[in-house]
């Protein structure tokens, strides 16, 4: 049995040591926010915090983790008041979704490392994949996390983005939406 600090509770799961931490969460402790997208570090859709670092589940085993501080979306706030969370549903960031909670965790840590991202800071630390394209708003709403938003109102995100571009790709993410089936 490995003793893990989830959330803030500890909790005992009966697991293999080289057992990735994903599997753990979502098969032994039943937190099924963090999801599987490649398994092999590259889409960031596993990403939780240990010990306050952004770190990808998939290739992380589970007792490399004992005794740490592992901080999953679910643990994040208890009603999804965190401000990053707050700009992600003001900024309707979400399409199918999937990617999401593993995107909120890493802009969570980008914004504890540079509490005020510029543009660059943004798209270099948010290596997550989204097959959706979110992406404009992820870093719309990072800004408007971090107070550096640019404009008021609905159409603050086409000036946040100083990039005429982002009107085009904002709009294409509307009608060409992706089957929601594993969300
Ligand atoms: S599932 Fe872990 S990075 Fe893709
Ligand atoms: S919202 Fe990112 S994969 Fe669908």
């Amino acid at each position: 049995m490995l003793s893990l600090n989830v959330n803030g509770k500890t909790v005992s799961v009966d697991a293999e040591p080289g057992t990735p931490l994903l599997w753990v969460l979502r098969e032994q402790v039943g937190l099924t926010g963090t999801k599987y997208g490649c398994g092999v570090a590259q889409c960031g859709s596993c990403s939780v915090h240990i010990d306050g670092q952004l770190i990808r589940s998939c290739v992380m085993p589970v007792s490399a983790v004992a005794g740490k501080r592992i901080t999953t979306i679910e643990g994040l706030s208890a009603d999804a008041s965190h401000p990053v969370q707050k700009a992600w549903v003001e900024f309707d960031v979400p399409q199918c979704g999937y990617c999401q909670s593993g995107q909120i965790m890493a802009a969570v840590a980008l914004l504890r490392a540079k509490p005020k991202p510029t543009d660059k800071d943004i798209d270099d630390a948010m290596t997550n994949i989204c097959r959706c394209g979110t992406y404009q708003r992820i870093r719309a709403a990072i800004h408007k996390a971090a107070g550096t938003a640019k404009g008021t109102g609905n159409g603050s995100v086409f000036h946040v983005v100083g990039d005429a571009s982002g009107t085009a790709a904002i709009a294409s993410n509307g009608p060409g939406r992706t089957p929601a089936g594993d969300a």
